[in-house]
């Protein structure tokens, strides 16, 4: 299989992602030479059959080498978690020189990158995204953190990896549902940027991820070298459906829904509000239903109560002052941000997410 690399334009942080069949063994083992590394991954992937040989390569290449296992799921995105890596850290003596390589999903990724910027204020950081999330969205662009009890990325900080490598091969072993929560963030792209690629995921998931994969992170990379820190307001318009998404995650409690399923229903409350507010066609907002169901996402939830989600909403770290900043879509491959959405459109799109308003 090819191998495409794209570059995250930063100055003097860019850097760039692999993707490709087997591209590890090729960027992994000449970047930890003489290097002390630390490897972190969560129990189900370590747990892959293609994990072993990755750590024994990187153990091989390395002058000093610690293997880290966190549990696997949301809950290890916690200051715990993050507080029990660095101190594996200090006692193994790993110095500034050291590098730690997240290997896994989005989880890892932001848990293992927080811990990067903060041991020794800043070691070195490598993402190896194994899940279709992480590959698409989260490995890139250098958001990093952890949970708090009040809410999701609470706490966390800016800091760009030294490379992503993206094999394709560790992803088949992904589980389906998994595969699917991936596929919503990839459907998202097209909605915010680009209606052909829009066209092209509409009908599912295809057998070779490859294009999809390359085309969301070019999309990713684009908009994270336009406004790295979010703060021109590029980088929040992929924050569509996650206004709500957040809420749903936070008052069904962590590990309910997929952030990806939790994604899925908040587009599709987005897009309602788009379209009430903003004059999306609702063929568009029947079109991004008919893509997340072909996707094998939910498009509904049932049970979701605009009284419960509301608090959660309002306390959003998007938020500017008092009022929400919400990503909408006046038409297909565009956003504009908006704090001027009424009470009870919001109470309207909540309507949508539950199933209990059709479109
Ligand atoms: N930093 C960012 O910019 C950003 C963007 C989007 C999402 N996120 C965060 O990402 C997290 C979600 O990431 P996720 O969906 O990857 O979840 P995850 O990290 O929990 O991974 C999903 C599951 O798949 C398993 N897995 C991963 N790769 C596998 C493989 N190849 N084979 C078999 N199993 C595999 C994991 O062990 C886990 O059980 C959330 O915490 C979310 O907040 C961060």
């Amino acid at each position: 299989m090819g191998e495409k690399t794209i570059r995250v334009e930063l100055k003097d942080r860019g850097y760039p992602v692999h993707i490709g069949g087997g591209v590890s063994a090729k960027h992994l083992p000449p970047l930890t030479l003489n290097a002390e590394v630390a490897l972190v991954a969560d129990t189900h992937v370590a747990a892959q059959p293609w994990f072993a040989p990755l750590r024994d390569r990187l153990a091989a290449g390395a002058a000093k080498f610690l293997p880290l296992t966190v549990p696997a799921g949301e809950p290890a995105k916690s200051l715990a978690e993050f507080a029990r890596l660095c101190s594996a850290l200090a006692r193994a003596r790993i110095s500034r020189r050291g590098k730690i390589v997240a290997v896994g999903g989005g989880v890892v990724g932001d848990l293992a990158g927080f811990v990067a910027a903060s041991y020794l204020r800043g070691v070195a950081f490598i993402q190896v995204p194994t899940s279709l999330l992480a590959a698409v969205d989260s490995s890139v662009g250098g958001k990093t953190g952890v949970n708090l009890p009040e809410g999701k990325n609470l706490v966390g900080a800016f800091y760009q990896p030294a490379a992503v490598v993206i094999d394709l091969d560790f992803l088949p072993t992904l589980p389906p549902r998994e595969l699917a929560a991936g596929m919503a963030e990839v459907v998202k792209y097209g909605i915010i940027s680009d209606p052909e690629f829009f066209d092209l995921v509409k009908p599912g998931a295809p057998a070779d991820l490859a294009p999809v994969i390359e085309k969301s992170v070019a999309i990713k990379a684009g908009v994270v070298a336009d406004d790295e820190r979010e703060s021109t307001g590029r980088r929040a318009s992929l924050n569509f459906g996650h206004t709500i998404a957040h809420a749903i995650e936070q008052t069904a409690g962590y590990g309910q829904w997929l952030h990806g399923e939790a994604v899925s229903v908040g587009m599709m409350g987005a897009a309602w509000l788009s379209h009430r507010l903003l004059g999306l066609p609702l063929t568009v907002t029947q079109d991004l239903r008919a893509a997340l169901t072909a996707n094998r996402l939910p498009v509904t939830i049932s049970g979701l109560e605009f009284d419960r989600l509301a608090p959660v909403i309002a306390v959003d770290k998007k938020s500017t002052g008092q009022k929400v900043n919400w990503v909408l879509c006046p038409e297909l491959g565009r956003t504009v941000q908006t704090t001027a959405v009424p009470e009870e459109l919001v109470r309207e799109a909540i309507e949508v997410c539950a199933g209990r308003k059709d479109i």
